[in-house]
């Protein structure tokens, strides 16, 4: 009968203490489970004399039947404290998961990401350089004065901020500016290319948008020539696009440069015979390059007679549609998920 008194007590505090369903189930299984406490203490009565089965018979039945009502009680009450917890603003482990929303990079960020990896592969370090510019960083010291027609091609974003009474803020209109920013602040031999957002006042279609983002490379040191120029931007345009893609320079005319090249390369899609996707070009323009102008050089306080360079801009949406075969510019900013998705 002690015994029966100790496994009595030692049940009632093992219940109090379970507090799930799973040790609810437990504690079940070990007490009044087919194998539990309990049943192994009737399984002994056989072996005792009739009257201490009968009496020790009874205590067994009473504390099986006091066992039951105490873990249908118990069980009860972890049931309202589940209850509680959930009104309470617990979690309800039984509904069906969340998926979490997993972000990647957006296809801009991806391929000037590649341009700037291709580059720093070849020493260029990377800098940055401000959106809102001054008129004299973005014009003036590239050799673009006022009045002169380059500006017409780059119309932009003034703010209504007078120096001397003349407007001098803008937009930058190109990452340019940052040629003279990054030479006025270091000495050469100079390897630096410049990403970043550029603005322009323009109406948009499929291959213009008001918004830009550039990739601005520049080189000064001894002996620069435009050999250099043609061997590196080969290679970057071919890290970008394939190394045997064909990569063709024309002369073209930008005022901080001279000579100035227009770079581009072969259409992949008609292997330069010409078709729709390259209006019937052959070619298809990535960017604008050249050797700096002496001026230029004179103007930053470097020896001219010492160092040269090259420079060179390409639009990061033009590559990301070339390598990806997008056809309207527009899709980048739109912000709509089922074309972002896809990269
Ligand atoms: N800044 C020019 C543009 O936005 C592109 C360009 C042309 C950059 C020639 C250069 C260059 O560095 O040498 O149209």
């Amino acid at each position: 009968m002690a015994d029966l008194e100790a496994l009595r007590s030692r049940a009632l505090d093992e219940l109090a203490a379970a507090c799930d369903d799973a040790g609810l189930a437990a504690w079940r299984s070990a007490y009044l489970g087919r194998q539990g406490a309990v049943i192994q203490v009737l399984r002994r009565l056989g072996e005792l004399p009739a009257e201490e089965r009968r009496v020790l018979g009874a205590g067994a039945n009473a504390l099986r039947d006091a066992l039951e009502a105490a873990f249908k009680e118990r069980k009860t009450e972890v049931e309202r404290a589940a209850a509680a917890a959930l009104e309470a603003g617990g979690i309800d482990v039984t509904l069906p998961g969340r998926r979490g929303l997993v972000g990647r990079l957006h296809p801009i960020t991806q391929t000037e990401r590649d341009m700037l990896a291709a580059l720093g592969a070849m020493g260029f370090q990377v800098a940055e350089g401000p959106e809102v510019e001054w008129e004299y960083y973005n014009f003036d010291a590239l050799r673009i004065p006022e009045h002169h027609p380059a500006r017409d091609t780059m119309d932009t974003f003034w703010f209504d901020y007078r120096r001397d009474g003349r407007r001098s803020m803008l937009l930058r209109t190109h990452t340019s500016p940052n040629q003279i920013r990054f030479m006025e602040a270091h000495q050469p031999p100079v390897r630096v290319a410049v990403p970043g957002r550029a603005y322009r006042y323009e109406a948009t279609d499929a291959t213009h948008e008001w918004m830009l983002h550039q990739v601005e490379i520049l080189a000064v040191d001894e002996g620069i020539s435009m050999r250099n120029l043609k061997a590196t931007l080969t290679q970057f345009a071919q890290a970008l696009f394939g190394r045997d893609r064909p990569v063709r320079f024309r002369c073209d005319f930008f005022p901080f440069v001279e000579p100035g090249a227009e770079i581009a390369i072969q259409c992949g899609l008609c292997g330069g015979a010409g078709c729709r996707s390259c209006g019937n070009e052959g070619w298809l323009e990535i960017g604008g390059a050249g050797m700096v102008h002496r001026e230029i050089i004179e103007n930053v306080g470097y020896d001219a007679d010492r160092y040269t360079g090259f420079a060179a801009g390409f639009g990061v949406a033009r590559v990301a549609m070339l390598r990806h075969g997008i056809d309207d510019i527009r899709h980048f900013f739109s912000n709509d998920l089922r074309f972002l998705r896809q990269f």
